[in-house]
């Protein structure tokens, strides 16, 4: 058993992963401004915003694992880099290791090729900055923690969100950098993406690496 806080874990990834971590006998502690409508029974709810320093150091203190589920988006569209500086910072300093939901585009369609966000002509300009942002942290801000910060950077199957929900198949495939469905760039569920995610929480077997999750 893991002391588990998801931070934007009221979110639609972060929901997914706290109702699977919780479900497996994790304590777990999601974190957003706001309450969720339908809370996971057994979850500790706590209120703050993530750009508050001491409200984010209340929930990373004393968690073994800790799970970032922002997203830069709205109020974070500027702070969001920042705001996950900080969170890898605490979590290094409370010895935690630190789980990043990530996007597609920081993938690469095959080994040693660019990244897809290097070319962002797939995507709808509205969301080129939150897609650049995304990819800067797996790309700069991560690999230029200190060593002793354990990060896991976990992308999506393209066709991953609130917009696309799925089902639970109970299944996912597990890939580098590479993207394992990169024609099309494929799918996965919330729930499915979520039983990967919580899967590597358990096993432990990845160390400042970048993987992602697809069927
Ligand atoms: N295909 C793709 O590549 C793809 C698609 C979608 C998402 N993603 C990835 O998934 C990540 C999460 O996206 P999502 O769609 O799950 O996001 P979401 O549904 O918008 O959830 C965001 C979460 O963060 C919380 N939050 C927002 N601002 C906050 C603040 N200032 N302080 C504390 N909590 C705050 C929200 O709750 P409150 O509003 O109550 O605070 C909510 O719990 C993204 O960063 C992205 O990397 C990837």
């Amino acid at each position: 058993m893991s002391r588990i806080t998801v931070i934007g874990g009221t979110g639609y990834a972060g929901s997914a992963i706290v109702a699977e971590a919780a479900g497996r006998g994790h304590e777990v502690t999601a974190f957003s401004r706001s309450r969720p409508t339908e809370p996971v029974p057994g979850v500790t709810y706590v209120q703050g915003d993530a750009t508050d320093e001491t409200a984010l150091s209340s929930v990373v203190t004393g968690a073994d694992v800790v799970v970032a589920a922002l997203a830069p988006r709205g109020t974070l569209a500027g702070s969001f880099r920042d705001v996950y500086r900080t969170t890898a910072r605490l979590a290094d300093a409370a010895g935690a290791r630190l789980f990043v939901v990530g996007g597609f585009s920081s993938l690469r369609p095959a080994a040693g090729a660019p990244r897809f966000v290097a070319d962002l002509g797939h995507a709808p300009a509205e969301f080129h900055d939150e897609i650049r942002a995304g990819a800067a942290l797996v790309i700069e801000d991560l690999p230029a923690t200190p060593e002793s910060l354990n990060w896991v950077f976990v992308s999506p199957a393209a066709n991953f969100g609130s917009y696309v929900p799925g089902e639970r198949l109970g299944r996912y495939r597990l890939g580098d950098d590479v993207a394992v469905q990169p024609d099309g760039g494929g799918a996965i569920s919330g729930v499915d993406y979520a039983l990967g995610l919580v899967d590597l929480i358990e096993k432990d077997s990845h160390h400042r690496a970048h993987v992602n999750l697809g069927y």
